[in-house]
Parts: structure tokens; sequence; C-alpha cells
């Protein structure tokens, strides 16, 4: 696998500028449910880090829980508006206040397939936080209640997101370099 400097282009959102925009959110977050409880729910692996950072922030009575998807039927960079669950919860979230957590919203298929499982378990709110917003991308409208970042139509890595499934652990988001990325498993 290749050293991430040799398959970055630029650096997009650096590591100051994420910090302070999650905890942004999570100060939002606060405000909104102040006097309740929440429930956070990760997907599965992309928003682990953005969860993570969050709910050190909140001060909100909070629990959390995971669930993993995954789209397929195409090729690794490219989204298709087949969705399957990996991981179910292992919480009830009937009654709940819930906030699904999620690393980037591009074509909107994976959220809008989670938020119409999600809804039929009848929590007593449903909202969306994404860290990173593709709008350009969008083929079916979501709703996103806590956005940190509008970003142009790139390949980006780092802070939860993979390449081929490494480099999730970088603080950064950046772009990739698609000339010059090898892909292990071409
Ligand atoms: P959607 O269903 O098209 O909205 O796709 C969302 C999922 O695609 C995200 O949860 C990511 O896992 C993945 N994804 C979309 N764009 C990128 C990217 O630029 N880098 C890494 N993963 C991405
Ligand atoms: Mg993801």
């Amino acid at each position: 696998m290749q050293d991430y400097h040799d398959i970055l282009a630029e650096v997009l959102i650096d590591e100051k500028t994420l910090q302070a925009r999650v905890k942004e959110l999570a100060d939002e977050i606060n405000r909104d449910y102040a006097g309740q409880q929440i429930l956070l729910i990760c997907i599965l692996r992309g928003a682990l880090p953005f969860m993570v950072d969050l709910m050190r922030h909140l001060s909100v009575l909070n629990a959390i829980d995971c669930m993993a998807i995954s789209s397929y039927g195409s090729g690794a960079r490219e989204t298709t508006g087949n969705v399957r669950m990996n991981l179910d919860l292992q919480t009830n979230i009937q009654g709940k206040h819930v906030i699904l957590v999620e690393d980037i919203v591009d074509s909107g298929h994976t959220v809008a397939h989670v938020l119409e499982l999600l809804r039929t378990r009848k929590p007593k709110t449903l909202k969306v936080c994404a860290l990173l917003d593709k709008e350009s991308r969008r083929e079916v409208v979501v709703p996103i209640d806590y956005r940190g970042f509008s970003i142009p139509n790139k390949f980006v890595f780092g802070y939860g997101l993979d390449l081929d499934e490494f480099y999730r652990n970088l603080p950064f988001v950046g772009v990739v370099d698609l000339d010059r990325y090898v892909s292990n498993e071409k």
C-alpha cells in the first residue's frame, strides 16, 4: 500500500478545521436536545472517528449503537441504489430521539435507505448528522439536519473515509490523486 503522501492531491479539510466544526455540531445538538436523552447511530465504518469526536463534546445524555451498510452491484467507487444491511442495531429505538451519524452523503441512497428502515421502528424523532455533503452527486433527496461541510465532487479519504479500506485513521480529509493511486484490488 502506498504512503498517503504519494496519493494526496490536496488536504481539503485540515485537522484543526475539522475539530472546530465537529465541536460546533455537538454544540448545536446540545442546544436542540437540552434536557433529553439521545441515541447516536454510527454507520460503520466511515463514521467512526467522526462519531467518537462528536460524542466527546456532547453534554446531553447519550447512548450509542452502530450499524453496517454496504452498497453493491458496481465498482468500489461508484454508488448504486442497491443498499444492504450487514449489521443491525442492538438497541430498540422505539420512542427514542435518534441521530444517524454518517461520514459522507454522496448519492444519498445509503442514508435514504437507512432512514426508511429506521422509521418503521418508530423512533420519537430521527435526524441525520453528516460530516460531509457532496451535494452535486445527489440522486435522492435526504434531509441533513447537522451538516459539517459541503464539498465538491472529488473522491476524498481520511478521517474515517477509506481508499480500499485503508487510510481511515488520517486526521484530515484529503483529495485522492487518482492518477497516482494504484488500487490494491486491481
Ligand atoms: P451514497 O449512498 O452514495 O450517499 O454513498 C455514501 C457512501 O459512499 C459513504 O458512506 C461512503 O462510504 C462512500 N463514499 C462516497 N463518497 C466517498 C468518497 O469521496 N470517499 C470515500 N467514500 C465515499
Ligand atoms: Mg460510509
